[in-house]
């Protein structure tokens, strides 16, 4: 994910920039760059590659005597989005006169009309970002003031920002601004640094100031002036950070996996953002490149991925199985190419993968193109060798996911898949009012997942029961039967406890033989169809001694009144739309492994064996 920082003070602002991004590595990024000024110029380097690629470009192409003098700046590390990562899109951007840097965190969503319209007007871009158009709208409304022509330029576009601003006209002064993207600011003795990451911060001061949503800030040496885009000062109280800077990291939790799993709603607005259409009740997946007859002609999708990856795709088969009406096949990428598939022209072969770089994936791919088949990609990874060859597909803008276990990367392919489902489903047999319901969910998601998230406490108590077992099951039916196959991967990886996810009506055929007292059951009873069946699974459960956990949906009384008596522990998940259960229902299991391991005591970031990325067969 990006991130920003900026430093005035009056000290070597090239080495805490630096310092400053250096601190934010672990965020994940794919190039780097700083703005300075130097006798009242800007000066800047960017490049792909990593902070100390950028370091050491810096200290070849600017000596010591250069550097001098040089007390302000801004600085960045980029995560694709919008356009590959190279020198060019890297941050920061000026505006046309080269004289105003902008470092930019978010996604400007209405940036394509705004270069079209400054294009008009004669505005030449370097760079395919929605970024760069913002730093060239900031210039074109500059009349001296730099506060005033960046609240100009902000009341103008749409979507999310966290910016920094730096003007040759004013040596002294950085223009700070936030709307969805986390930004805050560090008061110093004499200094101020701006950061996106309280990771940047920590080590020069831990009196911070957090932005708000439309604030807007002069920052200066030592002082912030904070008002809103329509020049009305705000106040904004002054915090005191109380993290050392392995915590800031993860942003005060204790693991990445932990930070990831909260950060779920926001990863969700952010595969969701700009890709609702409330006029046609539709969604909007313009990175696929298919025009609604392209669509219309696809007659089956083959849906390849691994691990949690491909339990995704096993959702997304019911969405759009039953949405669009369309066969769906999922299929584990490393048997594709083997088997020689059929595949005709009128199929889809969408790869689903995180990282973008899994090998069997990829193989699957080049298979698939080889076979003349319309093959997409859905990935997190902008510009990712799968996201590459394949040339069109669906990001997931879910930021990258550091812990090794995949939690934010699920639920936005399971977001991601439900918009497909929603888009093939209106170009079918879906009316617009069907639509409308559909959409009201996707919007409904973050939230509901937010309110998931409270029962934190509640898991946690319940994973006590896990903990301490060596063997378990995980059993679901319908939709939900993929969602206990990734519980029970998620608790296997890094708790290390042995699970085996199974359809509930599958335990009967053999399994069943391995239930007893020490071995609970983890069963998914939340209201989808087939769940009054769960609940006589959950019976012969409980009839062989096994423990049961059971997740339920709230307000569900029926089956909760079934329950009550003969489980040991109950999850309730809110209340929610059918689509939206199966991403509840990971979000309380993948809280319960966390637990789990945690009460292990397991290295739940770095879980032995594994790899985030497996680029070997
Ligand atoms: C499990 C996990 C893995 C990945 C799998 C595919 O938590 O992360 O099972 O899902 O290795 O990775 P991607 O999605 O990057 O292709």
């Amino acid at each position: 994910m990006c991130g920003i920082v900026g430093y005035v003070g009056g000290r070597d602002a090239v080495e805490i920039l630096l310092n400053g991004l250096k601190r934010m590595e672990y965020r994940g990024y794919d190039s780097a760059g700083l703005a300075t000024l130097r006798a009242g110029k800007l000066a800047q380097v960017k490049n792909t590659g990593k902070v100390q690629a950028l370091a050491d470009r810096v200290f070849r192409e600017w000596s010591e005597e250069f550097r001098e003098g040089m007390h302000i700046g801004i600085a960045h590390t980029r995560w694709a989005t919008h356009g590959a990562p190279t020198d060019a899109n890297a941050h920061p951007h000026l505006d046309k006169a080269g004289k105003i840097a902008l470092v930019h965190n978010g996604i400007i969503e209405n940036y394509a009309g705004l270069r079209k319209m400054l294009e008009a007007k004669g505005h030449v871009f370097l760079s395919e970002t929605d970024s760069e158009v913002l730093a060239q709208l900031i210039g074109a409304l500059y009349q001296g003031d730099l506060l005033q022509a960046v609240s100009a330029a902000l009341l103008q576009v749409e979507g999310t920002f966290g910016i920094a601003v730096l003007d040759e006209a004013h040596p002294e002064l950085l223009v700070a601004a936030r709307r969805g993207s986390p930004l805050l600011i560090g008061l110093g003795e004499g200094e101020s640094i701006i950061a996106s990451d309280a990771a940047a911060v920590v080590s020069h001061t831990r009196n911070v100031i957090y932005l708000d949503d439309d604030d807007i800030a002069e920052v200066r040496a030592g002082t912030a002036d904070i008002r809103n885009l329509h020049n009305v000062p705000v106040n904004r109280a002054v915090s005191h950070l109380d993290w050392d800077s392995g915590a800031a990291e993860k942003g005060g939790y204790e693991h990445f996996m932990l930070k990831e799993i909260f950060e779920q709603p926001d990863a969700m607005r952010n595969c969701l953002r700009g890709r609702l259409d409330d006029t046609l009740h539709t969604s909007v997946l313009t990175g696929l490149g298919l025009e609604p007859r392209d669509m219309a002609a696809i007659q089956r999708i083959v849906l390849v991925a691994c691990g949690t990856s491909l339990h995704a795709a096993m959702v997304g088969k019911y969405f759009i199985e039953e949405l669009a009406g369309i066969p769906v096949e999922t299929e584990q990428a490393a048997e594709f190419r083997y088997r020689n598939p059929i595949l005709g022209p009128h199929d889809l072969v969408l790869a689903i993968s995180q990282s973008g770089e899994t090998a069997d994936t990829l193989a699957a791919v080049r298979e698939a193109k080889c076979k003349g088949t319309l093959v997409a990609g859905m990935c997190n990874v902008v510009a990712s060798t799968i996201a590459r060859e394949t040339g069109c597909g669906i990001y997931l803008h879910a930021g990258p996911e550091i812990g090794v276990a995949s939690t934010k990367a699920f639920t936005c392919q399971v977001t991601a898949l439900f918009l497909l489902a929603l888009k093939l489903g209106r170009g079918r047999r879906l009316s617009r009012q069907q639509g409308a319901g559909l959409v009201a969910t996707a919007k409904a998601l973050p939230e509901l997942v937010a309110a998931t998230l409270k029962l934190n406490d509640k898991v946690a108590a319940v994973a006590e029961t896990l903990a301490s077992c060596r063997d378990c099951f995980y059993i679901g039916r319908g939709i939900l039967h993929p969602v206990a196959l990734e519980g029970a991967l998620k608790i296997k990886e890094i708790s290390y406890i042995h699970a085996e996810g199974y359809h509930a009506a599958e335990l009967k055929h053999g399994p069943i033989a391995l239930l007893e007292a020490a071995v609970p059951v983890v069963a998914l009873a939340a209201d989808v169809p087939g769940k009054d069946k769960m609940v006589s699974n959950i019976q012969e459960c409980r009839a062989r001694g096994a423990p049961v956990i059971a997740v339920v949906s709230e307000g569900d009384e029926a089956t909760l009144t079934s329950l009550r008596p003969i489980v040991q522990a109950i999850i309730e998940l809110p209340k929610a739309p059918l689509h939206a259960v199966p991403v509840l229902c990971v979000v309380a299991l993948q809280l319960l492994a966390y637990h789990a391991a945690r009460l292990r005591g397991c290295p739940i970031d770095q879980p032995r064996n594994l790899a985030k990325s497996v680029t070997v067969e």
